[in-house]
């Protein structure tokens, strides 16, 4: 029988949702589903067809390729080593992503997809096609045929303990009935320098074009704004979501504080973790 822990995290760009959430479901051997992904996936396939995120117009075509389109997330838990140098640092569970068959994880990671996304993620027709298979995966269906949608998902553990999803409406929309709710945020100043850090990572140690910190700050705000104000599912604490404060946690520390709260509520509802 399928008693899986629900935990859902949700909270503004930057405030550690993945790491933490990847963390802990490789400590707590639950699987891992980024909603994100499957938003970013869709502006992906809609840039691809010439369709406007933006224009009312394409909004149906829109929904009808997020309902379509095979959407595969693959967590790879307990990554090797990224080199050799490394390797007392344990590397983070990788989640690969895949459209029709192809890999786009990295793809739907550029620029150009997070400065679309907020069309997509405001059209009500594609939420509701994402959120109906958010929650399968939720409730460990993996191979789903739905009323306008089908899809298949490799089973990433062969008997997970729960799942944990991260995004914006998790608590409030999509598992209203999780068992364990938390909302991470962190002031906007801390997540710009966290964002800035990464994307200096990313860049080539031979080629350095410099990036603007005002502009990953201004473009993260701009981002939350979109998050908190649009009419459908906004970014929102629910009512029964614990708040977790990470502007002065490192990543480990708010990995532990999110398996602490979980294992204590395991405990309270009589789960065996
Ligand atoms: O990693 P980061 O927090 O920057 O972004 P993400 O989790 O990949 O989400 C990208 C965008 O998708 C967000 O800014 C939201 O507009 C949208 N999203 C959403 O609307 N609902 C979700 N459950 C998850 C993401
Ligand atoms: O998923 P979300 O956009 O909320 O954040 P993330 O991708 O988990 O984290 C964004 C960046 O902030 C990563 O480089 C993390 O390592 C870093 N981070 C941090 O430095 N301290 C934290 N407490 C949480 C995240
Ligand atoms: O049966 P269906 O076409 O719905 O799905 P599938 O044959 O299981 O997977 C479709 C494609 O996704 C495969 O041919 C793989 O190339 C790709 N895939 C992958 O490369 N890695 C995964 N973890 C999942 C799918």
């Amino acid at each position: 029988s399928k008693n899986l822990f629900q935990l859902a995290i949700d909270g503004p760009a930057a405030s550690g949702k993945s790491s933490t959430a990847r963390i802990a479901a490789q400590r707590l051997k639950f699987e891992y589903i980024d909603s994100g992904a499957m938003y970013r996936v869709v502006t992906l396939a809609a840039l691809r067809q010439n369709l406007s995120p933006l224009s009312l117009d394409d909004a149906s075509k829109i929904t009808y390729l997020a309902a379509t389109s095979h959407i595969f997330l693959h967590t790879i838990f307990n990554p090797p080593p990224i080199s050799h140098t490394s390797s007392s640092k344990p590397s983070l569970p990788q989640t690969l992503v895949y459209l029709n068959g192809e890999d786009v994880t990295h793809e739907i990671r550029s620029q150009e997809i997070t400065k679309n996304i907020s069309g997509i993620a405001s059209n009500p027709d594609v939420r509701q096609v994402l959120v109906e298979k958010q929650r399968a995966l939720a409730n460990g269906i993996y191979d789903y045929e739905g009323e306008n949608s089908s899809f298949k998902l490799d089973t990433l553990r062969k008997s997970p303990k729960g799942i944990v999803m991260d995004g914006r409406d998790v608590g409030t929309v999509v598992l209203p009935n999780a068992d364990l709710k938390i909302f991470v945020t962190a002031s906007a100043r801390v997540r710009a320098i966290r964002r800035y850090k990464e994307l200096q990572q990313q860049q080539s140690t031979i080629k350095k074009p410099l990036i603007d910190f005002n502009k990953v700050l201004e473009d993260l705000e701009k981002r939350d704004k979109s998050d908190y104000e649009r009419k459908i599912s906004p970014l929102k604490k629910a009512d029964d979501a614990v708040l977790l404060d990470t502007s002065d946690m490192s990543v480990m520390e708010q990995a532990d504080k999110i398996i602490e709260l979980v294992l204590k509520r395991a405990k309270e509802k009589n789960f065996d973790l």
